[in-house]
């Protein structure tokens, strides 16, 4: 064994307890306390979400608390409520109209902060231009913008006007956002002239005007001016969002909405080849998001609250935006890379802002490792209290660097688990009573109940893995895949009936800590990005070359999982590097730079099933072993072994 595999050993039997510091002041400062209203929560769900539903707004009371379905699960129903009225109005009435909302810094190093009172006021200003514009109650917007306050402002613009906002990564391809503005069935999208990227400009308007060109459904373009580089506007189309607000009034009413109205699709990729379109609602979204931001950062009114995702992933949109700005919390947001212009950009902004929350992912924090600790010796960063981490299992290793070096031995961790399905956070620390152990996310959140079963859904003893489900509804669960009924019964709840079905791997300790071992299914977590392997595929073989792909994942040092495509290529085509790379670009076109794949390997077969599935288990063998040991014989070309181990 390794001195790194060592190491990671001896960590797994560590149990780090809160320093007391932070323990005396947290909102939940001991174990029993946490094991106390969680049984609570676990034995009268009805009663516990009922009460903590009352820490949010409503213009009408709920009347049920829940219709008890764990398929169409419906929360506080009869009651309407308005988002963006809880993320802004509220705080105004009492002493927060001139605390920072939003904090944010581009990555040229401009810097711009809005108070309660001027996020209002400009969400109101979007909403009125988006109404101007036709937008109405349950009309879907696509917004396409870098990570700067508009993009923030017209998420909550939506909201205001019971609009369902449907958030495309800017790092998606045009052909990307073609898919996922025709699924939601948009018509206007929301993007800007570009956006910064380590010195580059993201052509945001040039690859929507390619996506529009393909499809006639889009109707309006409203731009941000972001970059000032010069950009197509196509007369009765386009809009400059500064010419279109100067005129609207100041204020809009926010919509009364149904608990059970659609907040946004987020689109997020599974085992098909098309990605799905997540939908949350408003009230049951918004009562969790909040209450688990609140226990979970343990929430007070004097922190900056960093959490580094992008507007365009569920972590964006719940711990970025829903969760913190329903809590009165100021928010920082950055536009750009960690690595841009150098190593220590995380840092310099730390320490500039004196953020004292800082949530990223364990891809972020493998980075800065690689990086050196030279970038971070020079910072001060002992305004932070709390860390957080997300999207991927974190090596322990990787745990005790960010403990140590980042956050001095002084700050908790909260190694928080879920996914754009779950809506929000449903394992996790909390930071004032769960002594941690790196690597594990702890224990379940308030009102939710894990499970590690096997494939009968049987219950597993400790130390056993199996599937990770969730027994019983909670109320920011996904109500549905857009569009798609039959998908959303079979993926989540086919496979062992009467639970959800998470896709992700795990086992619990003797103590009943969870851990999380990563994906079950075809799907790929690349820098805590989700992909699923045949979306990658199709790709592959929409490229003329190509006859058959198969793309696996294997785990990567830096990125959690790397992706290695297998292709097969058509008569006529030969393999060469340059090849390979016509193929990685190829993709990056297709989907985006996130899925390029790391390797291209060719075969003159791929390995089927004698019902012709491509077995992608044996590829990923062959990638991390070099050899076969699993199970072939449903294998058709038995040859296919002889010829793999040569490659
Ligand atoms: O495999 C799990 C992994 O990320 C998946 C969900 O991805 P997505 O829907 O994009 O949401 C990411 C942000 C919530 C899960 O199925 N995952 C997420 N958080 C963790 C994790 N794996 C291990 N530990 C985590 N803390």
């Amino acid at each position: 064994m390794g001195d790194q595999q060592c190491q990671e050993r001896s960590y797994l039997s560590l149990k780090i307890y809160p320093p007391h510091s932070f323990s005396q002041k947290a909102l939940i400062d001991t174990q029993q306390k946490y094991k106390a209203l969680y049984k609570e929560s676990i034995d009268n769900p009805e009663l516990f979400w009922g009460k903590v539903a009352q820490e949010i707004d409503w213009f009408k009371p709920w009347e049920k608390t829940s219709n008890g379905e764990l398929i169409h699960p419906q929360w506080f129903c009869g009651g309407s409520l308005n988002v963006s009225y809880n993320c802004l109005d509220r705080h105004l009435k009492g002493n927060r109209k001139s605390k920072r909302a939003l904090v944010w810094e581009g990555e040229n190093g401009e810097s711009l902060t809005y108070s309660y009172e001027e996020l209002t006021k400009e969400v109101c200003i979007t909403a009125n231009v988006l109404k101007k514009h036709g937008v109405g109650k349950s009309d879907t917007v696509v917004i396409y913008m870098p990570l700067i306050p508009q993009a923030i402002i017209t998420m909550l613009a939506c909201a205001r006007i019971g609009a369902i906002h449907n958030v495309v990564f800017a790092g998606f391809s045009s052909k990307s956002l073609l898919e996922r503005i025709l699924d939601s069935g948009a018509r206007l999208i929301v993007t800007a002239d570009g956006g910064f990227r380590r010195g580059k400009i993201i052509p945001l308007k040039t690859r929507v005007d390619e996506a529009a060109s393909l499809s006639n459904q889009i109707k309006k373009v409203l731009v941000f001016k972001r970059t000032g580089s010069a950009v197509q506007m196509i007369e009765g189309r386009d809009y400059w969002m500064e010419k279109e607000r100067a005129g609207v009034e100041e204020f809009c009413d926010p919509a009364v909405l149904d608990s059970e109205q659609p907040l946004f699709i987020l689109y997020t990729s599974g085992t098909t080849g098309k990605p799905k379109g997540i939908v949350h609602s408003s009230g049951g979204y918004l009562v969790q998001t909040a209450f688990s931001t609140k226990m979970i950062f343990d929430l007070k009114e004097e922190d900056l609250y960093w959490c580094t995702a992008d507007i365009g992933w569920i972590t964006g949109h719940s711990y970025v935006v829903y969760g913190p700005l329903a809590n009165g919390a100021s928010i920082f947001i950055y536009e750009g890379a960690p690595d841009f212009p150098s190593f220590d950009r995380f840092w310099q902004l730390i320490e500039k802002y004196k953020i004292t929350i800082f949530y990223t992912s364990p891809t972020a924090i493998r980075a800065f490792i690689k990086w050196g600790l030279q970038w971070i010796a020079n910072h001060d960063l002992s305004s932070l209290r709390l860390l957080g981490s997300v999207g991927e299992p974190i090596n322990p290793e990787v745990w005790m660097w960010f403990y140590r070096h980042v956050g001095k031995e002084k700050c908790p961790i909260v190694d928080t688990w879920w996914q754009t399905e779950t809506g929000s956070i449903l394992i996790s620390p909390l930071p004032g009573a769960t002594p941690m152990k790196p690597g594990s996310a702890t224990f379940p959140f308030f009102g939710i109940s894990p499970e590690v079963v096997d494939e009968q859904g049987n219950p597993l003893p400790p130390g056993r893995n199996g599937f990770l489900v969730i027994k019983g509804p909670w109320p920011s669960m996904f109500r549905g895949i857009y569009k798609d009924e039959n998908n959303y019964k079979k993926i989540y709840f086919s496979r062992i009936p009467g639970v959800y079905f998470t896709g992700d791997g795990a086992y619990k300790d003797e103590e009943g800590y969870f851990w999380i071992t990563g994906r079950i299914d075809d799907v790929i977590n690349v820098s805590g990005h989700r992909i699923g392997s045949a979306e990658v595929e199709n790709a592959l073989v929409s490229h003329p070359a190509v006859a058959e792909a198969a793309v696996v994942g294997i785990p990567d040092p830096y990125k959690g999982e790397a992706l290695i495509a297998f292709i097969t290529l058509k008569e006529g085509y030969l393999a060469s590097t340059e090849l390979v790379q016509v193929l990685k670009d190829h993709v990056v076109k297709e989907i985006g730079s996130l899925a390029r794949p790391q390797e291209i390997r060719f075969l003159d077969t791929l390995p089927k099933t004698r019902s012709g599935k491509i077995v992608r288990r044996l590829l990923k063998e062959v990638s991390l072993q070099g050899r076969i040991t699993g199970d072939t014989t449903t294998l058709e070309d038995s040859q296919f072994i002889d010829k793999i181990g040569k490659i």
